[in-house]
C-alpha cells in the first residue's frame, strides 16, 4: 500500500513572499518551464510490504519516454498478491525481467527468495540503489544486472535453474514481444513457474502477445489481481 507520496508541488514552487504578494525576484513559471521541471522530476513513493517500510525512487516522472524509471500500477498489485502468500517463495531462485524501479523484485526478496533483478542497462542506475536501500538484512541479498530481451542471451550469467521467472507490466511494445518470449524461454526449464502480470491496455496488441506466448508456454492459471477487475491480469505458465 502506498503510505504517502512526495508529489510534485512543494513550497519552492510558490513564487510568493510571506505576505502573499509576488516578490520582484520571484520565478514566474511558464507552461514550458513547468513541463521541463516535470520531465526531470524525481519523487519517492512509500509503501509498506512484509512488515517493512519501502521507499521507491522514481525519476523523470514527466518524461513520457522514461518507462523504466517509473513505478507502474501492476507492480503494486502484483506485490500485494505475492505478499498474500499465494506462491511459495522462501529460498526460491527467482529472476525478474524489466524490473524498472524494483518494487516486485524487492518484495519477492523480502519474502525470502534469492532474486536477480534485471532491466535495460540505462535503467540500472536507479534500480540498483532502490534495491540496496530496501533489502538490507535479507536472507539472500539480491543481485541487479542488465539484461536486454533477446540480446546476447548466451553471455548472460544465468543460474542452472530458476524456480520462477517473473515480470510486471512488460507487455506494451509489440516490437520486443519476440525478444521477451525468447528470453523467458532461455531462462526457463520444465520446473520453472513463469509469472507475468500485465495491464491490459490495447486489445489487439495484448491478444497478439497472448497468442505468441501461448504458442511457447502452457498457461496454468489466469489470476485476477486484487481490486483490478479485468484490467490487470497475472498469467502463471510453464514451458510446453
Ligand atoms: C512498464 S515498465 C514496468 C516496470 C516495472 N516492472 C513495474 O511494473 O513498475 C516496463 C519495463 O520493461 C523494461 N524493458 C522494456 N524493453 C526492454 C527490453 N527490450 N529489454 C529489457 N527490459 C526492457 C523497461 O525498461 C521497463 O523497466
Amino acid at each position: 500500500m502506498p503510505t504517502g507520496n512526495d508529489d510534485t508541488a512543494s513550497s519552492e514552487d510558490t513564487p510568493k513572499g510571506a505576505d502573499g504578494e509576488m516578490r520582484e525576484d520571484a520565478v514566474v513559471w511558464t507552461r514550458e518551464s513547468i513541463y521541463e521541471m516535470m520531465r526531470n522530476r524525481s519523487r519517492d513513493q512509500n509503501f509498506r510490504f512484509v512488515g517493512r517500510d519501502i521507499v521507491i525512487t522514481e525519476r523523470n516522472v514527466g518524461d513520457m519516454t522514461a518507462i523504466g524509471t517509473k513505478l507502474w500500477t501492476t507492480a503494486e498489485v502484483f506485490s500485494q498478491y505475492l505478499e498474500s502468500g499465494i506462491f511459495p517463495l522462501q529460498d526460491k531462485k527467482v529472476i525478474e525481467l524489466g524490473s524498472g524501479t524494483g518494487l516486485v523484485g524487492i518484495v519477492t526478496s523480502l519474502l525470502g527468495a534469492d532474486v536477480t533483478l534485471t532491466d535495460l542497462p540505462d535503467i540500472i542506475y536507479n534500480l540498483e540503489p532502490n534495491v540496496a536501500i530496501n533489502t538490507r538484512g535479507v536472507k539472500h541479498p539480491p543481485t541487479v544486472c542488465p539484461l536486454a530481451w533477446g540480446v546476447d542471451l548466451h553471455s548472460f550469467p544465468k543460474a542452472a535453474h530458476y524456480d520462477y521467472v517473473i515480470g510486471s507490466d512488460l507487455v506494451y511494445d509489440a516490437d520486443v514481444f519476440e525478444g521477451l518470449i525468447q528470453t523467458i524461454k532461455y531462462l526457463s526449464d520444465a520446473d520453472t513457474t513463469i509469472l507475468l502480470g500485465f495491464h491490459l491496455r490495447v486489445p489487439d496488441r495484448d491478444l497478439k502477445f497472448l497468442n505468441m506466448f501461448t504458442n511457447e508456454f502452457k498457461v496454468v492459471k489466469e489470476h485476477e489481481l486484487p481490486n483490478q477487475g479485468k484490467a490487470v491480469r497475472l498469467y502463471e505458465a510453464r514451458t510446453k
